[in-house]
């Protein structure tokens, strides 16, 4: 079998697989090809993947003889145009969102499996992309904040006084979120958090952080440890309360999400306008439309003293680990599908193969992207 590694485009500085990820395919017999320089922006030199077994070939080439194709964003109209037909493709797809891509794929018979939809399962938990870039981006949202605030996160007792630590507030504490609490937490703030699943409590108390309750949240624990929409009673109680408590704070990370569901509004511009100039707020929520009411997608900008960040795309800007990250996962699905010979061999009865293919033999495969293409 030959799997082909694409260079992403210009935007993007990671790579799919890193040489290492490459290394254990050589291993199992898998031929490797990988565009010219595609692992550059992640410090992955092509003389690297060379020795990790992989042949380095210019683009047309791995669309020319690859079986599968790996990439991490979906594959550009040029990209589409040199498919051949019957190839696997795996990418983080956006299905949901990428509608008329999924129609092209299909249409070109593409098996394609989107790893954004890989099902939250156990099982399934070392192939999950969503939770490693998450991890990075509530990381890189805390140094971000760090960075911009005009003022310490820890507490110091200087010669010049004492500075108070920042105050961090918190909403959602997902995987984005606990990795925001605890990287805020390492670097001496005080923080707060609200979440609506009560499940979550433990952890945020475990790594030092105080849970902020609001009574009456609906807490569906069928929803496979996602939250679920709120009634408009609670919400109206959940923004005063957020009110409350943004306005003292330094610092606000908004990591709030509902999948496949506009990102919920828990930051008005009332509660904006409350806190205090020199404030940082930073919304990881902001390509589903933000928690906070004026964030505005991939922009920075300063609000009657408050910065507004609303960057979509941190783990771009953390390529080696978050490649790194992006690749372990991807190997652990590979294995599903890859015999120890190196062969082919998808196995429907899978519920994680199935659960994560979007088009197979010209159809929409996917329930809930067949759903909304054809509803
Ligand atoms: P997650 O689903 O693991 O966590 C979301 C949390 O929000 C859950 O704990 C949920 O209970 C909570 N929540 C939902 N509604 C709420 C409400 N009304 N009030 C309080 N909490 C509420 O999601 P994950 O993986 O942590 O991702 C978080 C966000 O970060 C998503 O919007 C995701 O798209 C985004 N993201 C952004 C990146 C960037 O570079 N900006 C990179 C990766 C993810």
């Amino acid at each position: 079998m030959v799997i082909g590694i694409l260079k992403e485009g210009a935007f993007e500085k990671r790579v799919a697989l890193l040489p290492e990820s490459v290394l254990s395919l050589t291993k199992s017999m898998v031929s490797v090809l990988v565009e010219e320089n595609a692992g550059e922006k992640a410090f992955a030199s092509d003389v690297e993947y060379k020795a990790a077994g992989a042949t380095i070939v210019p683009k047309t080439e791995i669309f020319r003889q690859a079986d599968m194709v790996i990439m991490i964003n979906p594959p550009s109209e040029a990209e589409m145009a040199l498919f051949r037909e019957n190839t696997i493709l795996l990418a983080a797809l956006n299905p949901y969102f990428n509608t008329d891509l999924v129609r092209k794929l299909a249409l070109k018979n593409i098996t394609s499996f989107s790893l954004d939809v890989i099902p939250r399962t156990s099982r399934a938990q070392s192939m999950d992309i969503l939770s490693s870039m998450a991890t990075v981006a509530g990381y890189k949202a805390v140094l971000t904040a760090a960075n911009t605030l005009p003022k310490f996160f820890p507490m110091f007792m200087t010669a010049a006084g004492t500075i108070a630590p920042a105050k961090v507030l918190i909403l959602g504490a997902g995987v984005a979120g606990l990795q925001a609490i605890a990287t805020s937490r390492k670097l001496g703030a005080v923080v707060e958090v609200f979440d609506v699943r009560a499940a979550v409590r433990e952890e945020v108390m475990g790594l030092g952080a105080k849970f902020v309750e609001v009574e009456g949240a609906i807490d569906d624990k069928s929803a496979g440890g996602y939250a679920v929409e709120q009634t408009d009673e609670f919400r109206k109680k959940q923004a005063l309360a957020v009110h409350e408590h943004a306005v003292k704070s330094d610092v606000v990370i908004c990591t709030a999400q509902i999948p496949g569901k506009k990102a919920p509004l828990l930051l008005r511009k009332e509660t904006v306008d409350g806190m205090k100039p020199g404030s940082v707020i930073v919304d990881l929520a902001a390509s589903t439309g933000g928690n906070c009411e004026l964030t505005r997608d991939n922009a920075t900008y300063v609000h009657q003293g408050v910065t507004i960040i609303g960057n979509s795309s941190f783990p771009v800007d953390m390529p080696t680990d978050a490649s790194k990250m992006f690749g372990k996962n991807t190997l652990n699905f590979l294995k599903l599908m890859i015999t120890p010979k190196g062969e082919l061999n998808l196995n429907w009865d899978d519920d994680i193969v199935k659960g994560t293919c979007v088009t197979h033999n010209k159809e929409i495969v996917h329930e809930r992207v067949k759903a909304l293409i054809n509803p």
